[in-house]
Parts: C-alpha cells; sequence; structure tokens
C-alpha cells in the first residue's frame, strides 16, 4: 500500500465525516500517491492546465485567437460516451428495465473494487466538490468526484458550480452522491504517462437506490464528466421520480415576440439533432427587426418541477456547453462561437498552423492542419480533420444571449415541450399534440437516426424516447407512467410539439432550410401556446396552415415546398405504427394502459 500523503488541504476545515471517510477509504483503494481537494480556484486551474501542458495532454491555443484556451486529443478508443458499457445496478433487474444494461449490485461491486484496487498507482487523486443547479436551488444535487484526470478536474470546473463554495454547502452533514473515477492506467515509477491516458475495458456504472457512480477506463464526455450524464440525468431520473419532478435530455430557451411577451420552451432532441443549434438560435434578421429576441438558459439538461406559478418550471443544472463541433460556424451558431471564443478545452478537433482550431463546416478548410489523431492534414488527404463527435467545453454564461434568469433557483415557466430527432421521412416539419397524454405518446415514440455521439451505427433509425434512451436510470415503462403521473400536478400543463428539420426529399436533401429559420417554427408553436391562430386538426396531430405560418424572406420556399416538408403519407405513418408497436412489446409489462391505447386511437384516427 502506498502512503497517502494529503497535498492540499481544502481551504475550508472538514467536519464532514462521511465525505472524509469515504476519501480515506478511496485513497486506500485506488493506492493513490497522493490526494488534492480541489477549490475550484483560478490559481488551481492555472496550476493543472500548465501541468497538463507538460504533460503534453493539452497544447495551449494562440492567446490572441483563443485566451486561455486548450486543445485536448484523446486516445482513438475513447472518443465518445458508450452504451454498452453503461450499467445500471438496481435490486431487482425489472427496475432497471429492457433498454438498459442491468447487472446484479452486489456483484457488479465486487468486479469494480477490484478494477480499482491500485488504480491510481502513481497518480494524484484529486477530490473535486460539485453541485448540480444553482447553489440555492431547491434541486440542487451534490456531488463529490473523486478522479485521477486533472483534465476531468478542469473541464468540471467549466461545466458545474465546483470547489469549496459546495463543499461549504455541504456542512457536516449534508448528502453527496460518491462520484467515482479513475482511467484505469496506473504508472509504474519509470514509466512515461500517455497523453491521454485510459483503459480498453471500461464501465460506466450507476447504482440509483443507493445514488453512486462508478466509472472505469474512459477519460472522455459524459464518460468522466459525471455530474454530466451520469448524475444529472440518469441518477437524477430516479431522484425525480421519487419526489414529483423530472430529469430530461433538454434544451430550454426563451423567446420574446415584438409585444413583450415571453415565452419558454424545453425540446429534447437525441444527442447530436441541434439541441445547442436551437438553444442558441439567433432570429433571421426580419425577425430581429420585427422585435423578437431569443435567450438561452440550458443546452443538454433541463429539470423541471411544478413550479409557484403552477407551470412547469425549469432549470439547467449545468454551468458549460459540451457542445459538439463540427458544423458549428459563424454562420449556423455565432453565439456557440462567442462562447468558446476564450476559456474553452476543445477535445479532439484540428489543430490550424496559427495554434487556432478547425473542424468541418466551421470554414472552407486551410491548406494544412494537424488533425484530431496528431497527423499532417491537407485538404486532399481524404480523412476527416476533426473527429465527428469532437467538441468544446466553455462556460455557458459566455453565451451573449444568455437568460437573465438562467441562473434564478425558482426555474423559468414552460409553456411548451418539444420533442424531435432525425427522420429522413415520415414526420413532418412541425405539429402539436392533440393533449398531454397524446404529448407523451409523441415523446414516447420519438425516434432518431443515429449520430456519431453513441457509438454504433450512422443512419438507421431507432427510437429515443423523450431523448433519454441512453440516459434514464430506471425502467423506460415506470418512465413513462412517471410522465403521466406529472399531469396530476401541473395545474397549466405546458402544450407538447413534435419537430422534424431531416425531412428529406427522394434526392436526400434536406427538405427545409433549418438552423436560424426554424425561428419560423418557433414562431408558429409560441402563438399555438398562447392561442393566437388556429391549427388544422389531421390524423397526427395539429398542423400549421400555410397562412398562419411565415415564409417571408425565404427565398423560394413556396407553398409547394411547404406542403412537402408537411406531407402526411398513410404508407409512411403505418409502417411508423407497426415499429412502434414493436419498440412497445419491448416493455410490455410496465407499459402503462393510456399509451398503448394513444396507439389505438391513433390507427382509428387514420382509418
Ligand atoms: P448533444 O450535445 O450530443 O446532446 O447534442 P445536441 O442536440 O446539442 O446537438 P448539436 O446541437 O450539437 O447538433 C449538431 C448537429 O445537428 C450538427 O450536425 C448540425 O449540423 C445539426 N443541426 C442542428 N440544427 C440543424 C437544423 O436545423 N437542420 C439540420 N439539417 N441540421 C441541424
Ligand atoms: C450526448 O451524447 O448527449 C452529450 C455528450 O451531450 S456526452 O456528455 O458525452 O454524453
Ligand atoms: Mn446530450
Amino acid at each position: 500500500m502506498a502512503d497517502v500523503t494529503l497535498q492540499h488541504k481544502p481551504l475550508i476545515t472538514l467536519s464532514h465525516k462521511a465525505l472524509a471517510n469515504w476519501v480515506m477509504e478511496t485513497a486506500l483503494l485506488c493506492e493513490a500517491d497522493s490526494i488534492r481537494w480541489c477549490d475550484g480556484s483560478q490559481e488551481e486551474w492555472d496550476e493543472l492546465t500548465n501541468e497538463l501542458v507538460e504533460r503534453g495532454t493539452l497544447i495551449r491555443l494562440n492567446p490572441e485567437l483563443h485566451p486561455n484556451s486548450f486543445l485536448a486529443r484523446s486516445h482513438p478508443s475513447d472518443t465518445a460516451r458508450v452504451e454498452d458499457r453503461t450499467f445500471i445496478c438496481s435490486r431487482r433487474e425489472g427496475d432497471a428495465g429492457p433498454m438498459n444494461h442491468w447487472r446484479d449490485p452486489d456483484s457488479m461491486r465486487s468486479l469494480l473494487i477490484e478494477k480499482f484496487r491500485g488504480c491510481m498507482r502513481g497518480r494524484t487523486m484529486y477530490v473535486v466538490p460539485f453541485c448540480m443547479g444553482p447553489l440555492d436551488s431547491p434541486l440542487a444535487l451534490v456531488g463529490i468526484e473523486i478522479t485521477d484526470s486533472p483534465y476531468v478536474v478542469v473541464s468540471m470546473r467549466i461545466m458545474c458550480n465546483m470547489g469549496e463554495r459546495v463543499l461549504r454547502k455541504l456542512g457536516s452533514d449534508g448528502p453527496f452522491v460518491p462520484c467515482l473515477h479513475s482511467v484505469g492506467a496506473p504508472l509504474d515509477p519509470e514509466q512515461k504517462d500517455a497523453a491521454w491516458p485510459c483503459n480498453d475495458e471500461k464501465y460506466i456504472v450507476h447504482f440509483p437506490e443507493t445514488r453512486e457512480v462508478w466509472s472505469y477506463g474512459s477519460g472522455y464526455g459524459g464518460n468522466a464528466l459525471l455530474g454530466k450524464k451520469c448524475v444529472a440525468l440518469r441518477i437524477a431520473s430516479t431522484i425525480a421520480r421519487d419526489n414529483r419532478w423530472m430529469a430530461e435530455h433538454m434544451l430550454i430557451m426563451g423567446l420574446e415576440a415584438p409585444d413583450g411577451l415571453k415565452t419558454y420552451i424545453t425540446a429534447a432532441f437525441p444527442s447530436s439533432c441541434g439541441k445547442t443549434n436551437l438553444a442558441m438560435i439567433v432570429p433571421p434578421e426580419r425577425y430581429r427587426d420585427m422585435g423578437w429576441k431569443t435567450t438561452l438558459v440550458g443546452d443538454d439538461i433541463a429539470w423541471l418541477w411544478p413550479g409557484k406559478t403552477g407551470k412547469l418550471h425549469a432549470i439547467n443544472p449545468e454551468r458549460g456547453f459540451f457542445g459538439v463541433a463540427p458544423g458549428t460556424s459563424w454562420q449556423s451558431n455565432p453565439g456557440a462561437m462567442h462562447a468558446m471564443s476564450r476559456n474553452t478545452i476543445f477535445t479532439n478537433v484540428a489543430l490550424t498552423d496559427e495554434l487556432g482550431v478547425w473542424w468541418e463546416g466551421l470554414s472552407p478548410p486551410p491548406a494544412h492542419l494537424i488533425d484530431w489523431t496528431g497527423n499532417d492534414w491537407n485538404p486532399h488527404c481524404g480523412r476527416l480533420a476533426a473527429h465527428p463527435n469532437s467538441r468544446f467545453t466553455a462556460p455557458a454564461d459566455q453565451c451573449p444571449n444568455i437568460d437573465p434568469d438562467w441562473q434564478n433557483p425558482e426555474g423559468v415557466p414552460i409553456d411548451a415541450i418539444v420533442f424531435g430527432g432525425r427522420r429522413p421521412t415520415t414526420l413532418p416539419l412541425v405539429f402539436q399534440a392533440f393533449d398531454w397524454t397524446h404529448g407523451v405518446f409523441l415523446g414516447a415514440t420519438q425516434g432518431s437516426e443515429t449520430t456519431a455521439a453513441a457509438t454504433g451505427q450512422v443512419g438507421t433509425v431507432r427510437r429515443d424516447p423523450m431523448a433519454m434512451l441512453p440516459f434514464c436510470g430506471y425502467n423506460m415503462g415506470d418512465y413513462f407512467g412517471h410522465w403521466l403521473e406529472m399531469r396530476k400536478h401541473i395545474q397549466r400543463l405546458p402544450r407538447i410539439f413534435h419537430v422534424n428539420w431531416f425531412r428529406k426529399n427522394p434526392n436526400g436533401k434536406f427538405l427545409w432550410p433549418g438552423f436560424r429559420e426554424n425561428m419560423r417554427v418557433l414562431e408558429w408553436i409560441v402563438n399555438r401556446c398562447h392561442g393566437r391562430i388556429p391549427g388544422h386538426e389531421t390524423p397526427i396531430g395539429w398542423t400549421p396552415d400555410w397562412v398562419d405560418f411565415c415564409v417571408d424572406g425565404l427565398d423560394g420556399f413556396d407553398e409547394a415546398q411547404f406542403d412537402a416538408a408537411m406531407q402526411f403519407s398513410r404508407e409512411e405513418w403505418l409502417a411508423e405504427i407497426m415499429s412502434q408497436e414493436e419498440f412497445f412489446l419491448r416493455l410490455y409489462h410496465h407499459m402503462p394502459k393510456e399509451l398503448l391505447c394513444q396507439r389505438e386511437l391513433l390507427m382509428a384516427r387514420m382509418a
């Protein structure tokens, strides 16, 4: 066993016995060389980033282009979440449900203890106190991440409340979610460290009943920044179910109409399907001239509860963005470009000769780059310069249109919930659910073409209910039940919509221009929420009439193109309903009857 030395003492006296015990036990198990309590200060950031630059994990970018910003290149085997290595260890298998990988908690714990034994040899063990949600929010959730990755420490500082103020909130006996993380790469005394240490064998493990997370083998994104998907979604979804709130994979944004009326909406799209883009939308000039304003509250996670106004209220439990880089540009998303202009960590993008960053879709390709694997690149070499799941980690308050209430512990009142995904066929540009239960059915049957954020084949449609398939910490059927149950506790229900920016014509071209033009769809949604315009009743829901849908200034987008984007095909919908049934069958034992009934009603309306 290694001698454990306390390298840095916490700035406040630690009186929390359970925390002190867990940290010491963990240091002994993992055989860490030393322990560092992280305070979240600028000095700590400077020290750790300098150390990471020396080790070759980070490259300091040109301070004139990107002040205080860095590039990291991960190991090619560690570039995304690993869904088949993600486990939910509830006592009963049925509580995890058929959409999760379940393991018995006792045997998983024994296995993990052996994995973690000695795994931090030669490394510093960092103790990272973090809080998801504003510190003064009633939903705020404190976690302690123990990690042997300084890259994780500096990323967590961007992504959440971190350090000393969290320990103060915790006091001497406050509850916390223990999150143990290791890259799984112990170092021998003579051994040179890898730039991106990790292990081929990965375990991302959740114990929903005891509210613990153990993550082994990966240093990347949602696998390693444990406050995000592991705590704020998988663990939080189980806490929310037990306490009448909801933890969702949703963006939150505000829309201010020319008459000053402000509407907040949330939207659940699967990974890499445009949440960040929509959350930061800058309306087309025409809308700005009219006086429309948009604000951003969150781009990935929403916690929702019945608030004081009788509406659902929402907070973003995060403080930063971990956004997809490819496709982001000054044209497609200026808000994101501003947000990542400084104090940002880029991972797996390409490096320019000026020590700037580049990715596909940013600008015309430069003549020479170093690609995300560290090799020379030119526009004719036939390889991507940036990994398709390359990302930027940036502070949310650097986005110019961050909402003034984004840290309000009361959250913002929600008028609409939008579901959507990448659907090349079948699903029209936009339609509205008849009521809450029908809306829950739309979310439950949501699907999308797979993307690079999840390992797996790109291009096949998979069901991804409420965009939560990889993130629900319990049985998906029970989760649907929880959505239906929430209706009883919300006095002023949000309206529910479904959108699809990704429908294509037979030549594979998108039928809708998307991006900032999505403002036109948002305008229709806002007007519908406030009963300002009629809808058109169809078998699938309420759809916009051409006369109520603004296309002014949309070059060449005429009624025929609108009809193509909105088109309803019986054949496509029959196939859709069959595929929904297949999915529902997998959840059979926990499936709420109301949703089976919704399917029957849909078929009846189509007949
Ligand atoms: P996660 O962070 O993985 O949860 O994803 P996200 O939902 O925030 O994804 P993001 O906004 O980063 O999605 C990026 C991808 O969506 C890029 O490939 C964009 O080109 C594409 N995208 C975003 N908005 C639109 C749109 O309106 N139309 C089309 N066609 N593509 C879009
Ligand atoms: C997602 O995949 O939905 C993400 C990225 O937001 S990660 O945090 O890596 O899960
Ligand atoms: Mn996400």
